[in-house]
């Protein structure tokens, strides 16, 4: 698509915005103009990066500079930056934001709360003191230091459970020391530490047409809807998208009222986390590279079709490196391996094992096309 057909359909979704659109949250800023206008310049490519890939001789360097965005696979979390209390470590978000500095990129902080990569020392003193300063305190070690370096960050990670959780929120260390609130707490601290940044929290499991992703849609969808209703800081929502094509196809008509749904609360969106996990390794690689690619073509199909999206993050660059591979025993054998067979990984990113761009590179930069990773390799 041309940047003159994109700009089109962003006039022809404006003509439609239904009037509820317009009456909602929306209407705060000019019927939605400031979600239009981000997506004037079409929305843009990021990617997980770690940290050994932005140095010399990573073979991933050439892809990363074409990202829009950098997002740190997992070097940004508390535990990663703080594990020793009162210790902090910011060898890897420096490193990051200087690469990003370099290369005209933007950062997305990840994340600031995610029960999994909380340290044990912060669970059990939220636990024991219930005192809210020990978040603060981590809070203003991170978002100061990167203001104006980090514009968006994820405040709150995965945050939903309606099987076991309390009224749907996840039983987590924050959920149990703060209460339910403990989300609109973060979101309120984040905004007094850094005005400026982009806020937003993060879900997952929300894309597949089955029962448990539709109530946790709904959840999902109820949460933000509070939040934005109580005045709670909250810009952007971030929608992850690992998709696992043994799941089926991605509901199409339903993800796209979904995020209508979101968006008409005056929130922004990103497709974060995008990857694909395979169902059958089995296929000719043609084939399984077909599959994967299309299925991300289906999440970016809706996405197009969205004012109020933003971007699209893939969770990795290359299979070596997919966080998919640690989910697999498959993986876990052909690593063992020597030499490595690359076309035992699962193939659920832009390039292969050896680096080599798949069907799915191309189908990217095609389907974004103001985004610097249309650019040929
Ligand atoms: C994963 C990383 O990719 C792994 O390397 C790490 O060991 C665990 O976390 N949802 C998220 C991400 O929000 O932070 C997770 O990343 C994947 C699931």
């Amino acid at each position: 698509m041309t940047m003159l057909a994109s700009r089109r359909s962003v006039l022809s979704a404006l003509m439609v915005l239904p009037a509820s659109a317009a009456m909602s949250g929306r209407s705060k800023d000019l019927f939605g103009l400031s979600q239009l206008e981000s997506r004037m310049d079409g929305y843009r490519f990021g990617a997980a990066v770690r940290p050994e890939q932005l140095s010399g001789d990573s073979p991933l360097l050439s892809a990363i500079r074409k990202c829009d965005i950098l997002v740190p696979e997992y070097h940004g979390q508390w535990s990663a930056v703080e594990w020793r209390r009162g210790d902090p470590w910011y060898g890897n978000y420096d490193a990051i934001v200087a690469f990003a500095a370099r290369h005209g990129q933007s950062v997305r902080g990840h994340s600031l709360i995610w029960e999994q990569m909380t340290p044990d020392w912060a669970r059990q003193e939220m636990l024991e003191k219930r005192d809210w300063r020990t978040v603060r305190k981590h809070f203003a070690s991170l978002l100061p230091r990167y203001s104006g370096k980090i514009d968006e960050w994820v405040v709150v990670n995965e945050m939903i459970d309606t099987e076991e959780g309390d009224r749907d929120m996840r039983r987590t260390s924050f959920q149990r020391a703060y209460g339910n609130d403990y989300v609109a707490h973060a979101l309120e601290t984040a905004r007094i530490m850094d005005p400026k940044a982009r806020l937003m929290i993060n879900e997952y499991a929300l894309y597949h047409d089955n029962p448990t992703d539709e109530k946790r849609r709904k959840a999902l969808l109820r949460l933000v809807e509070k939040l934005k209703a109580k005045g709670v800081p909250l810009d952007m929502v971030g929608i992850q998208g690992h998709i696992e094509l043994a799941k089926g196809p991605v509901p199409q008509k339903r993800l796209a009222r979904f995020l209508r749904d979101l968006a008409d609360t005056g929130v922004t969106l990103a497709l974060t986390e995008v990857d694909v996990l395979e169902s059958d390794r089995s296929l000719p690689l043609a084939e399984r590279d077909g599959k994967v690619a299309d299925a991300i073509a289906s999440l970016l199909d809706v996405a197009r079709d969205e004012p109020a999206m933003t971007s699209i993050t893939t969770w990795g660059l290359s299979d070596r490196d997919s966080w998919l591979q640690e989910r697999s025993a498959t993986t876990q054998a052909a690593l063992g391996a020597v030499p490595l067979d690359t076309t035992m990984l699962n193939r659920g990113l832009p390039f292969d094992g050896q680096m080599q761009p798949k069907r799915l590179r191309a189908t990217l930069a095609a389907h974004l096309p103001t985004s610097r990773f249309a650019a040929s390799a």
